[in-house]
This record gives structure tokens, C-alpha cells and sequence, in this order.
């Protein structure tokens, strides 16, 4: 198995964290892998955040309706997107995930906290004094992880198939 293959595959979410903190060469690091992600004709339509004052953490994880847990984190990023570029929603996902699989390498946990489509989007974009045509697309609580647990996934033949889709019939 590859090293890209291994950090995804041992990836879970992690809502609970230890006190330990997150040193900037990492979060530096994880910066530069959202940056580097994939994007509809290269037009970067992004900001990133990562947010370690305790204050604001407890203020967008009380903004949150399932991200108590940011609270508890030694770093909050937050991705933002440009609402007049086409596919902003599916570049900042490529790079929340980049930043993700970044943080998994370097044994932190992570939870991806949805922003896109919530009411405490533009909350947390003003709380963050990020410009207007900014949107927050996603968060993501960092810390080293306390617990970890593995929730169940599809089985591959429920959810993939090669070259055209036929209905199981046996
Ligand atoms: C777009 C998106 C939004 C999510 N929002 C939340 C959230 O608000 N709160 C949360 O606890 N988990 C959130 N998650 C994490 C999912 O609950 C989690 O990925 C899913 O249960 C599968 O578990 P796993 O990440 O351990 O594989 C989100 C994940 C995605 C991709």
C-alpha cells in the first residue's frame, strides 16, 4: 500500500482531543497543502484560516450547531470560498480534504465541520473579519485525538462498478 492510501485509509473523525498544541510548522504545512489542492481552471478562489485563540474557538464552536466539539481542539482552520467563482464549493472541499489527510500524516485527529449551507456561515466569516465575497465552505477541529472511533463504511461492490452499473441479481 502507498503512503497516500494508508493516511486515507487510517483516517476517522475525531471530536475529542488532548490538551497537547499543534506546532505552526504544522499548521504552516497544512496551509500549504490547501493551497496546493486542485481547482476548476486554477483560479484558487480561497482563503484559509487557522484560528488558535481559545476565545474565538469558543465563539464559532457556540456558533455551531454540531461543532461543540471545536472547543476542545489546539486548532480550528477554516476554509472560505469566493461565492462568484463556478465551483468554489468543490475547491475548498479539494482543499479540506488535502489539509485533512496533511494532519492525519503528522498522527492529529480531525473533524470537517460543514459550513456551506448554514445559517452560522456569515457568523463566522464576520466573527473571522474575512471580506464579504468570502463564504465559509468548511471547518475543521485539529488537535491530537483522545478517542477514536471507526465508523462502519459501504463495502466497495455496494458502491462502485466498472464500466457500466448493472443491478445485482443474484
Ligand atoms: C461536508 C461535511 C460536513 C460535516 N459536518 C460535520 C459536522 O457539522 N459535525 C460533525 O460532527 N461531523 C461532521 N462531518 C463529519 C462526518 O460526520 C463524518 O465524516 C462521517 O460520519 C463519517 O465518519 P468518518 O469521518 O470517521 O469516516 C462532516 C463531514 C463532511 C464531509
Amino acid at each position: 500500500m502507498n503512503l497516500g492510501a494508508t493516511l486515507i485509509k487510517s483516517r476517522r473523525s475525531v471530536r475529542s482531543f488532548t490538551h497537547a498544541p499543534v506546532d505552526n510548522e504544522i499548521i504552516h504545512e497544512t496551509l500549504e497543502c490547501a493551497r496546493l489542492a486542485p481547482t476548476a481552471m486554477n483560479l484558487q478562489p480561497w482563503l484559509f484560516g487557522a484560528v488558535t485563540d481559545k476565545a474565538l474557538m469558543k465563539q464559532i464552536s457556540d456558533m455551531t450547531d454540531h461543532g461543540r466539539f471545536i472547543e476542545g481542539a489546539a486548532v480550528c482552520f477554516a476554509v472560505f470560498g469566493e461565492k462568484e467563482a463556478k465551483y468554489y464549493l468543490e475547491d475548498c472541499c479539494a482543499a479540506t480534504e488535502n489539509m485533512i489527510i496533511c494532519l492525519q500524516g503528522y498522527g492529529l485527529g480531525t473533524c470537517w465541520v460543514a459550513g456551506d449551507k448554514k445559517d452560522y456561515a456569515e457568523p463566522v466569516r464576520k466573527l473571522l473579519n474575512v471580506p464579504e465575497k468570502y463564504t465559509l465552505v468548511s471547518l475543521i477541529a485539529c488537535g491530537f485525538p483522545k478517542e477514536i472511533s471507526m465508523p462502519k463504511k459501504k463495502h466497495l461492490d455496494v458502491v462502485s462498478f466498472t464500466d457500466t452499473w448493472k443491478e445485482e441479481t443474484s
